[in-house]
């Protein structure tokens, strides 16, 4: 597993050499009429160099693993379905293909490049381009909300910010409300029981670069 925390021990000029390589290729594969490059790849791995940290992974999730934590979102009801960390959308698709109905779901990613990325791949879905740390004053108390589906990177993000992350999924969630969370962590983290949560079931998904672990969690009633 990549230990993206030591991301910092890059030195400085080869990060921004990275970045500037990355942007020259991203401007030439578009300009190459008819090249059907995976785009979403390439956005993602532009937000890697901008925010190792804050993104995470060396790649986004594979399908089966996307498959799976779709799976794990209840369909029944007509709250809302709100994705964090949504990256270049392989989970956003997973969940439209599930029959997440586009008008139940709202899709929070911070990296604008990806964002916008998003908003093109599914246009029908609400997708907002901020912090999902601010999410219950971004969406208002209007809809309520009964899923969490998260990708966003804990492991990796500084404790007190993962917390507050946690901590503010914990608020919007109704009693008995779900958060699903995949991790390439083998330990249960304590970080969710702090922020109030109670683990419900966990499935192994080899299928992904690295192995991943689904977990649902649950907002004690
Ligand atoms: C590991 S990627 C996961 C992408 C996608 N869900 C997948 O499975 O491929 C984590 C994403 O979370 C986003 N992110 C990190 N912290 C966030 C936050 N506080 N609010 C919204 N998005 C965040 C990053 O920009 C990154 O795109």
């Amino acid at each position: 597993m990549i230990d993206f925390q030591s991301a910092r021990l890059i030195p400085r000029p080869a990060l921004r050499r990275a970045r500037r390589v990355a942007a020259r290729a991203a401007v030439a594969i578009r300009a190459r009429p008819g090249f059907d490059f995976d785009t979403g790849l390439l956005v993602f791995w532009q937000a890697l160099l901008r925010n190792p940290r804050g993104v995470g992974a060396a790649v986004p999730s594979s399908r089966r693993l996307a498959r799976a934590i779709a799976a794990a979102v209840p369909l029944d009801g007509d709250d809302l379905v709100v994705e964090i960390g949504a990256g270049s959308g392989v989970v956003t698709s997973a969940l439209l293909a599930r029959g997440v109905a586009p008008e139940r779901l709202v899709v929070f990613e911070r990296d604008r490049e990806l964002a916008r990325h998003l908003q093109r791949r599914h246009p029908t879905v609400r997708v907002i381009a901020g912090d999902a740390c601010h999410l219950r004053r971004i969406l208002g108390a209007d809809q309520p909300i009964g899923t969490i589906v998260s990708g966003v990177p804990l492991r990796s993000l500084p404790r007190e910010q993962a917390l507050n992350l946690l901590r503010e999924c914990a608020a919007a969630l109704p009693p008995a409300g779900r958060l699903v969370q995949f991790t390439y962590a083998w330990d249960m983290p304590r970080l969710f029981a702090e922020a109030g949560f109670a683990h419900e079931s966990r499935q192994f998904v080899a299928m992904n670069l690295p192995p991943a672990f689904v977990d649902c969690w649950k907002r004690p009633d």
